[in-house]
């Protein structure tokens, strides 16, 4: 496979190189094509001696084609073309055709999955010209490997860091179908939060964003499922290729999910339902008159509906968002609920969970626990569904162990993972082929 890494001018451009190695290990042929500002930052000789190719800088280098035609050639070379790190400069100028230098020319012109990991200072991040460009990429195919929070190069501390190299790299391989882990399943996967009418304008909502739902779809999807994406009210842009069904309210979410849970083999409900709804809907705007009583009636369990109807193989996995005794509740939800496992999130805990970028989880199962450090949301999908693979892994049956009759046989042997209920010393996990 080859690739072709551009590097436009910021000061992670020397991350690059990390980055160059990071494909060369998963054996790709890499190609690097530099912005003239990036070249203030390192110094193309490093990537031509990484990569054994020169590097080009500008249109009017003599190529293999001839010079002013150079974006032609390097564009059809490649396999896939990552940038990293994307500067606001340039993600603008792709989102709105720009052409006045060799990257740009080259997004332009190629044919092949286009991949954007941007780096900068936060607030240029955040800015909304930023992100609309980023939604117009993503609305055309490019993948935006989102960014960390960390320090940054400014000295303030932020969303803005280049993604890990490697993760950069995992991305490049995921876009090029090489781990197609979930390629044949088709994922249906809840979002965002439901709206409960109080009169025409007034609703009883909550926060919920839609984007743990959408990243989990944005990563189903490029793993190779087919994904039916059910969201309540969001701003977010689903992504390309992914089916959306948008709702409103409890019961609509519900319709959507009930009718449409027979085609799915996966079921992530990541969405914040309203568990209360007004029993009475005020036909015109309710005066502010005094002290006032909204008598509310509950809403249906969707999590136990999608339980109580699906087919063997169906996996569903719920979420659960705690503000307290996190472990204890979310294996109380597990069992009332009969999911075959449960994402627990903490969303008491200052910047995480709700409407936040980054987000932190426990994925429990009847006989596991996995703890999810704090990371993005893109990238916790992605744990979160390693996980569900495994549930997919030939059923595992466990079997007293004695120790006397099987001697030599160490814990460390035993393919235990995370084992909360069961010691591997007195127990023997067989894998049923
Ligand atoms: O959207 P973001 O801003 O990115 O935020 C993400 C999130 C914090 C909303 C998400 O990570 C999360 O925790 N979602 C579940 C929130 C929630 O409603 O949790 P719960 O503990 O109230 O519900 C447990 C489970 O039952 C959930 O899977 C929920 O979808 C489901 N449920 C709840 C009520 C209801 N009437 N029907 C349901 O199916």
């Amino acid at each position: 496979m080859k690739i072709l890494v551009g590097v436009s001018g910021g000061i992670a451009a020397y991350k690059a190189a990390e980055l160059v190695r990071a494909l060369q290990r998963q054996a790709m042929d890499v190609r690097v094509v530099m912005t003239e500002s990036a070249t203030r930052f390192i110094q193309p000789l490093t990537f031509s001696a990484l990569t054994n190719h020169p590097v080009r800088t500008t249109l009017w280098d003599e190529g293999e084609l001839g010079a002013g035609v150079e974006h032609i050639s390097e564009s059809t070379w490649a396999d896939a073309f990552v940038v990293a790190p994307a500067t606001a400069n340039i993600l603008a100028k792709f989102a709105h055709g720009l052409a006045d230098e060799l990257l740009s020319t080259i997004y332009l012109a190629t044919n092949a999955p286009v991949l954007v990991a941007p780096a900068m200072n936060s607030k240029m991040w955040e800015h909304p010209a930023t992100q609309t460009n980023l939604n117009i990429l993503r609305e055309r195919g490019v993948r935006v490997i989102e960014p960390d929070s960390g320090q940054l190069a400014c000295g303030t501390i932020g969303i803005g860091r280049l993604a890990d190299p490697e993760e950069i790299a995992n991305a490049v391989l995921n876009a090029l179908g090489r781990r197609h882990d979930l390629a044949g399943e088709v994922l249906l996967v809840t979002a965002g939060g439901t709206r409960e009418a109080l009169d025409p304008v007034r609703f009883l909502g909550n926060r919920s964003s839609g984007k743990m739902g959408f990243a989990l779809a944005e990563a189903a999807q490029s793993r190779g499922a087919r994904v039916i994406l059910v969201s309540g009210p969001s701003a977010l842009y689903p992504p390309a290729n992914c089916e959306l069904l948008r709702v409103t309210t409890a019961e609509e979410m519900r319709n959507a999910v009930l009718e449409r849970m027979t085609e799915a083999t996966m079921i992530i409900k990541a969405a914040a339902v309203a568990d209360y709804r007004p029993t009475h809907v005020a036909p015109e705007k309710l005066k502010r008159t005094g002290p006032l009583t909204i008598e509310l009636a509950p809403t249906e369990d969707i999590l136990a509906a999608v339980v109580e109807r699906r087919r063997p193989g169906q996996l569903v996995i719920g979420f659960a968002a705690e503000t307290q005794n996190q472990l204890e509740n979310g294996r109380a939800k597990l069992l009332k609920k009969g999911a075959d496992a449960i994402v627990i999130n903490d969303v008491a805990k200052e910047g995480i969970g709700f409407d936040a970028d980054v987000n932190a989880a426990t994925f429990l199962t009847r006989t596991t626990s996995t703890e999810m450090p704090e990371m993005t949301k893109r990238k916790l999908a992605d744990r979160i569904l390693d996980e569900v693979v495994q549930l997919r892994r030939p059923a595992q049956r466990v079997e007293e162990f004695d120790e006397s009759a099987a001697p030599g046989v160490s814990d460390e042997r035993l393919p235990v993972k995370d084992e909360p209920f069961l010691s591997p010393r007195q127990k023997r996990i067989i894998i049923e082929e």
